[in-house]
């Protein structure tokens, strides 16, 4: 799939599918749409008047042209929501929902207008991105483990932005690759999260960041599982000595040009969570592929950071393993020691993302950075607390807390701050350790968080749970078209670039 643009004027670009788009609350048909409404004789207008033609985010009705005003064989009008709401996330859905339909009427090209660039108010370079975002990430998908129709295999081939002023020309040219590198670290990261257990391993999740680092031109460290013993990641190993497949610590690095700041993004990277000798139970079990995730998303976010070339030095940091149960198991009861030197208690050895994040917390510290930003699917209480429409956000940074609110806005991948107060600390004492890892029910998702930072000493830091969103289930209802049903989202890479711009700006 490849994005362009053009310019032209839309009632004269022959093409077989020609998207346009409308405001919920629009009194009179404008812009485009208007223009697309007279070459059809008023067909849209009546369509409007007869209530068939809402503009609801993301609705799409399809016309076919019949005479010869228009060049365009369908026109697609695609809904833009309400004006108040309108904004770069409208942009991306509205776009989505547009591609995926393209792709259902098995078009193999189609034109678009930039939506939101006219009398949406946007600026066309960020319209541009979110188009780019939402067409590709809209078309996205896992299918090369399963046999697919001729009819399912259809991709489009290309769709064109079409602009009448040539001046904007280069500043969509601009955005829509932006917003293509963006979409394609995101799918990176989805790919990494999607893929089963049985495929991605530690050792092919470690491969799959090599080659990544490779193909893009940065560099990659990877540990196994002597050098970890070196390391001494106590927490890392522990999780991992019930598993038959070894760990794999890896470490990323990308130097911006001009880079005055160094970041450290660190992943959760279990491959897969049994729950270990605290077996899950069997129900959800499977969705534990997805424990990867935070991994994935350094992945993503790394390849992004070199190909749009952020301004920042960026260091990538995982550690993966899977969490099993078995003979060679740690144990409930067990005292181990991170690379920090601190001892954890083990009450429950389903709470193992923090003890693996221990040491890659530890490990970031001592790489001296400005901020660090870890991304873990760590809590189901972080579920429970925001559901699947916010990641939870814990810092001991104000700073770095406002910005990330701020990318979570602009990104479309929401974070929500929670508190950290001492009083919740105190839950995760231990008698026997310097720390356990679980304080009981009550504030999981924060005592949670309390166990990450005592391992990033006073560095700013901020930690997202992204236990609610980084997958979706179909039970959910209704989704941002541009999210697939029941598969890995590519949370946090998106987020982080945008963080990244401000955070260097
Ligand atoms: N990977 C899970 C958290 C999780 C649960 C993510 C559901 C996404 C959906 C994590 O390792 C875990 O098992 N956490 C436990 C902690 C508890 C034992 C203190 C949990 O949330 O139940
Ligand atoms: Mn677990
Ligand atoms: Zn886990």
């Amino acid at each position: 799939m490849e994005l362009t643009v053009a310019q032209g004027s839309l009632t004269e670009i022959a093409t077989p599918l020609l998207v346009v788009n409308l405001f919920q609350d629009a009194d009179a048909l404008g812009g485009a749409t208007a223009a697309a409404d007279q070459a059809l004789g008023g067909l849209l207008g009546r369509l409007r008047a007869a209530g068939e033609l809402r503009g609801k985010l993301g609705e799409t009705v399809v016309v076919y042209n019949q005479g010869d005003s228009l060049r365009a064989e369908r026109v697609l009008v695609v809904g833009l929501g309400p004006r108040a709401e309108f904004g770069l996330e409208a942009v991306r859905r509205a776009a989505a929902a547009a591609a995926r339909r393209a792709r259902e009427l098995r078009v193999a090209e189609y034109v678009t207008v930039l939506h939101g660039a006219g009398a949406g108010g946007l600026a066309p370079q960020q319209a541009a991105e979110a188009l780019a975002e939402g067409t590709l990430l809209a078309l996205y998908r896992y299918d090369h483990l399963r046999t697919l129709s001729d009819d399912e295999r259809f991709e489009v081939q290309r769709a064109t932005v079409i602009e009448r002023d040539a001046a904007r020309l280069p500043a969509i040219r601009d955005g829509l690759r932006r917003g293509t590198l963006l979409a394609e670290a995101t799918m990176t990261a989805r790919d990494l999260a999607q893929g089963p257990a049985n495929l991605v391993t530690p050792a092919y999740l470690a491969d799959q960041a090599r080659a990544v680092a490779e193909r893009h031109g940065f560099a990659c460290q990877v540990y196994g599982l002597d050098e970890i013993r070196e390391l001494r990641m106590g927490g890392l190993l522990a999780v991992n000595q019930g598993s038959a497949n070894p760990p794999r610590f890896v470490v990323m690095r990308y130097q911006g040009p001009g880079a005055r700041k160094r970041l450290a993004v660190v992943g959760k990277g279990i491959t897969f969570d049994s729950g270990g000798i605290s077996l899950k139970p069997a129900e959800h079990m499977h969705y534990m592929r997805h424990d990867k995730s935070g991994a994935a998303a350094v992945v993503g976010f790394m390849q992004a950071a070199r190909t749009l070339e952020l301004p920042v030095e960026a260091i990538g940091i995982f550690a993966a393993t899977e969490n099993m149960p078995s003979g060679s198991a740690y144990r409930p009861g067990d005292v181990i020691r991170s690379r920090s030197g601190k001892t954890m208690e083990i009450l429950n050895t389903d709470a193992e993302g923090r003890v693996i994040l221990a040491d890659a917390l530890t490990y970031a510290v001592e790489q001296e950075p400005d901020a660090i930003v870890d991304l873990a699917t760590l809590t189901g209480a972080c579920v429970v607390a925001l559901g699947h429409v916010a990641s939870g956000l814990f810092s001991n940074d104000e700073q770095l807390t406002a910005l990330l609110r701020q990318a979570g806005e602009v990104s479309g991948e929401r974070v929500w701050p929670m508190p950290m107060w001492p009083e919740y600390g105190d839950l995760i004492k231990s008698h026997i350790a310097d720390i356990k890892n679980v304080g009981g029910r009550a504030a999981g998702a924060i005592t949670a968080a309390w166990f990450l930072r005592h391992f990033v000493q006073d560095r700013p830091w901020a930690h997202l749970d992204i236990a609610g969103t980084a997958w979706t289930e179909s039970a959910w209802g209704e989704l941002p078209p541009y999210l697939l049903k029941d598969a890995a989202t590519g949370v946090g890479v998106r987020l982080l670039v945008h963080f990244v711009r401000q955070w260097t700006a």
